[in-house]
């Protein structure tokens, strides 16, 4: 029996064909197996000579198995080793490469601008409730402020929750960093904003990036020295000027819009000197009634906040005319403003 089932595995030529045999000797109706049920009815001395016998032969059979199985398996990888050639010398496709998008280019700038000038990143929640968004800000319940940014509201929430909505601009990360720190705070929070709003200048996704100081003795110096700052680094030119025009924002007071200016150069605006204005951003100074709505003592603390499109910032910077295609995922415009190989 041994040399037979020795020869049957030897012969075998694939691993269906030894399992076979596997379950022909050592399967439960195996001849193996009969031969070790047989050693139970033996008397002692009978099978003190046939149970190393037959022991034997089963680890026989098993390592036999065993080797054979491993063959099989080296065979099986050399074939698939031999057919699966690659032909190296075959020319290869281009690989593209990757880039980072305009916007988060813009969003890294920033962030060193910045860093330069002892601001840490902040960041907050795109999904916000109304107290954060308006209500904190100063822009309660019945303010015409509320209307004016085309909220996208989730559906109405159980009574007495606070209604959830897409941030409307990031300046809820104000509030969240005045309850979470103590002053004196300077960070800037860059992140997206939703307005249901759409046009070659407005998608209902975009990029803001705020900016918060809260200190002792801070005045309308201090925001108009950093926004200064950080334009001309931004735009990388010393010719940059700066408009400030008394506006209107629930959360400041006073407030300010900010304009640059432009020239005309063979037919493009340039960033730099004052032929015309260009606005970038909403500024102010904090109002009272938004530091004490987190906890702070508005007669000790005081503070600028401002925000600002960074889609706009990138545009006018790289010299884009329509917002849109910042979110088509197009690889010929990224190719086209250079911003990808
Ligand atoms: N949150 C304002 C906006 O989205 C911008 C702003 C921020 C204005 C901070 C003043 C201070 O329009």
């Amino acid at each position: 029996l041994r040399d037979h089932l020795l020869a049957a595995i030897a012969a075998c030529a694939g691993l269906d064909a030894l399992d076979a045999v596997r379950v022909q000797a050592l399967g439960k109706q195996g001849t193996v197996t009969g031969l070790l049920k047989t050693l139970g009815a033996m008397s002692p001395e009978e099978r003190q000579v046939q149970g190393p016998r037959i022991h034997g032969l089963r680890e026989a059979v098993t390592a036999a198995i065993a080797d054979r199985k491993v063959a099989l398996d080296r065979a099986d990888l050399d074939a698939r080793l031999a057919r699966e050639t690659l032909d190296m010398t075959l020319p290869a496709d281009g690989v593209g490469m990757g880039s980072i998008h305009p916007v988060s280019q813009v969003m890294d700038e920033l962030a060193e601008i910045f860093a330069d000038l002892g601001f840490a990143v902040a960041t907050g929640p795109e999904i916000e409730d109304d107290w954060h968004n308006f209500t904190a800000l100063n822009i309660p319940e019945s303010h015409p402020a509320r209307a004016m940014h085309d909220t996208f509201y989730f559906p109405e929430s159980a009574e007495g929750e606070r209604k959830m909505l897409l941030r409307t601009h990031t300046s809820p990360v104000q509030i969240r960093t005045m309850l979470a720190q103590k002053p004196p705070i300077r960070i800037i929070a860059p992140g997206r904003t939703y307005r249901s709003d759409s046009d070659a200048t407005h998608t209902p996704m975009f990029h803001q990036v705020e900016g918060l100081v809260i200190d002792r003795g801070i005045t309308l110096g201090h925001l108009k020295w950093t926004l200064e700052t950080f334009l001309k680094a931004f735009f990388e030119r010393d010719d940059v000027v700066l408009r400030l025009r008394p506006s209107y924002f629930p959360f400041t007071e006073p407030s300010a819009e900010v304009d640059v200016g432009y020239t005309i150069e063979k037919g493009k605006r340039v960033i730099g000197g004052s032929d015309g204005w260009m606005e970038v951003l909403g500024s102010g100074m904090v109002h009272p009634k938004v530091i004490a709505a987190c906890g702070l003592d508005p007669d000790e603390w005081q503070g600028f906040a401002f925000g600002c499109g960074i889609d706009r910032l990138a545009m006018l910077k790289y010299g884009m005319d329509d917002l849109r295609p910042f979110f088509d995922g197009d690889i010929r415009w990224l190719k086209h403003y250079g911003f990808a190989a």
